[in-house]
């Protein structure tokens, strides 16, 4: 059981877009074990993607349930999200950031396949704006490059945040305008950032 220190908001790694798995390989084995037990290490996390511990590998595991009930392990090789539609307002943290959590836009819907341990290939449906279709989309970013900040709905109030940890700034080159989900998000109303600021912040998740 190796629990592996997660690297930070500012690390290259976290930048980086990562490579295709094309064999489940031993040291690809303990990649996934070292995902797993890091991500159990934190009791708000609920999935960890390979660049977080320093691996540019398309890898992503997750964890979803509940305290008190059964484990849910799974891992993602190699995913592709083929479909994506409707949009949301997502309050999101991540493990990489530590104690920083912000809205971000996200598709309330996906469609992803990926492969397991085993080298077979599944697909899998999560809509409704779900914990399981946001995770997804957090994690798959990981493994472009791409972090939870890049999608904030409010650069300037994520960016104090940032700050009060000591964290970089926001990135204007990665910044995502995302105007036709910010304009989906607003039409369908109840989701201004004033609103959410009445959404209680105790209980994020982190991956
Ligand atoms: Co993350």
């Amino acid at each position: 059981m190796t629990v592996l220190k997660i690297l930070t908001y500012g690390n290259e790694v976290l930048r980086t877009p990562s490579k295709e798995v094309h064999k489940v390989s031993v040291k690809i084995q303990k990649i996934v074990d070292d995902l797993f037990d890091t991500m159990y290490s934190y009791d708000n996390g609920i999935g960890l993607a390979a660049p977080q511990i320093g691996y540019n590998y398309r890898i992503f595991v997750l964890d979803l349930a509940k305290d008190g009930e059964p484990p849910n392990p799974a891992v993602f090789i190699n995913p592709k999200i083929i479909k994506k539609w409707g949009a949301l307002s997502s309050f999101e943290g991540c493990l990489s950031f530590p104690d920083v959590y912000t809205y971000v836009r996200r598709y309330e819907n996906i469609i992803v396949k990926a492969q397991n341990l085993k080298g077979r290939s599944f697909t899998l449906e999560a809509k409704n704006g779900s914990l399981l279709s946001r995770a997804i989309q957090h994690e798959y970013d990981h493994l472009e490059g791409i972090l939870f900040v890049d999608h904030a709905r409010s650069r300037f109030e994520t960016d104090k945040l940032l700050a009060e940890k000591g964290l970089p700034q926001i990135n204007s080159d990665y910044l995502m305008e995302e105007e036709e989900l910010e304009k989906e998000i607003l039409e369908k109303g109840s989701n201004s950032i004033q609103n959410e600021d009445n959404i209680p912040r105790d209980t994020p998740n982190c991956c």
